[in-house]
């Protein structure tokens, strides 16, 4: 039942201290059954209204109507009750922001946020070896003034081959174990499409868009057929080089990749180059640094050095000049063959960062095992 002023008879100080409690006793039971925003707003003008409010409603029938001589004793007993039933009110509005929690989820949630623990370790990350070095490397020729260029994963077999001067059907064509998209045989051999088995066709792509003179170092993604094991992965990361220019000579190609093999091994470091063959540069080699693990001694201690396989020496990238057949595709854009001449280069990212980092299996880069990574961190 709802609470209802009663009439007083009876102002004896027993009396007035019955009906007082009575009143609050009413109003706290109120106070706990609210529940919203509207239920506190409904709650506080029943009690605290000044036109028919029950503090209101008190004063008139308690106050007005006493004997002269229970004034005092009820004025009192009555302007306690308004602290009281005010205070009651008040204490609902501090939470009535929180309405939308029920009390008991408030209290969970106070329990489990507990801001005396430490806070959650954000593990910090190590850099791919893999994409370590592939910024060294390519940072090695940008101080040289190199611009970096990039081209599609997903080539055509023009660019990835016809255009590099392999003839269509060349037996230079089987050394890339190429991996061709299916259902491409209705269209002519230059347009189907294959997973770029060297970043060499962006040679072709960068020379028709950019006039020489012109020095770039292009890294990305490659795929071949091998299958995996401890030095082969399906899809593994070269950088490629090109420098076209006038007078451009083997001698430069020469000191551009003794100058960038010191700067990535150490000035220690010597380079030889063996003859090579490449369909789409001529001369062609194969550069080779003394093995940085034995420093060219083939021995580590007593035991063999194993990265060079004695040899003291560690082959890291084929190369060679231009050949006069490719700037032939590209003729248009301002490579005559009989005015400028280049050279050209690819390394393999894995394989290097393999030998820098002394891993001795390449499947390790691509695990994603993150106890592996911690160790470059
Ligand atoms: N594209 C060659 C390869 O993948 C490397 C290379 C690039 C050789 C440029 C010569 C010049 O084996």
């Amino acid at each position: 039942m709802a609470y209802t002023v009663p009439k007083l008879t009876d102002y004896s100080a027993a009396a007035l201290e019955k009906a007082a409690d009575e009143c609050v006793g009413a109003c706290a039971g109120e106070a706990a059954e609210v529940r919203s925003e509207a239920e506190r707003k409904a709650f506080r003008d029943r009690w605290l209204a000044r036109k028919n409010g029950i503090l209101t409603q008190i004063n008139d029938l308690w106050l007005k109507g006493a004997p002269k001589e229970a004034k005092r004793d009820v004025g009192q007993t009555v302007n306690e009750l308004k602290a009281k039933i005010t205070d009651l009110v008040d204490g609902r509005r501090n939470v009535s922001d929180s309405f939308e929690f029920s009390d008991s989820v408030s209290a969970r949630v106070a329990a489990a946020v507990d801001i005396s623990l430490p806070g959650i370790r954000r593990p910090i990350g190590a850099e791919h070896p893999v994409m370590r070095t592939w910024r060294e490397i390519v940072s090695v020729f940008q101080k040289l003034g190199y611009s970096v260029a990039e081209g599609p994963v997903v080539e055509t077999d023009y660019y990835n081959f016809e255009a590099l001067n392999f003839p269509p059907n060349h037996p230079a064509r089987d050394t890339q174990d190429t991996l061709f998209i299916a259902g491409q045989q209705a269209k002519p051999q230059r347009e189907r499409l294959l997973l770029r088995t060297h970043t060499s066709p962006v040679q072709i792509r960068t020379m028709e868009k950019m006039r020489p003179p012109i020095r770039i170092v292009i890294p990305g993604t490659v795929h071949r057929n091998d299958p995996p094991d401890a030095s082969h992965s399906p899809m593994f990361h070269q950088i490629e080089g090109l420098a076209v220019d006038t007078n451009i000579t083997f001698g430069d190609l020469k000191g551009t990749l003794d100058h960038a093999m010191k700067a990535l091994f150490g000035s220690s470091v010597k380079t030889h180059f063996r003859p090579s063959f490449f369909p789409f540069t001529e001369p062609s080699a194969e550069l080779y640094v003394t093995c940085f693990i034995c420093g060219g001694s083939g021995k580590r201690g007593a035991e063999p050095c194993r990265p060079c396989k004695q040899t003291g020496w560690i082959e890291v990238l084929g190369c060679g000049m231009v050949d006069p057949n490719v700037f032939e595709f590209v003729k248009d854009n301002g490579y005559d063959p009989q005015k400028v001449s280049g050279f050209a280069f690819g390394m393999g990212v894995d394989r290097l960062a393999l030998l820098k980092y002394g891993v001795d299996d390449i499947q390790l880069f691509f695990q994603g095992d993150v106890r592996f990574l911690q160790q470059f961190g």
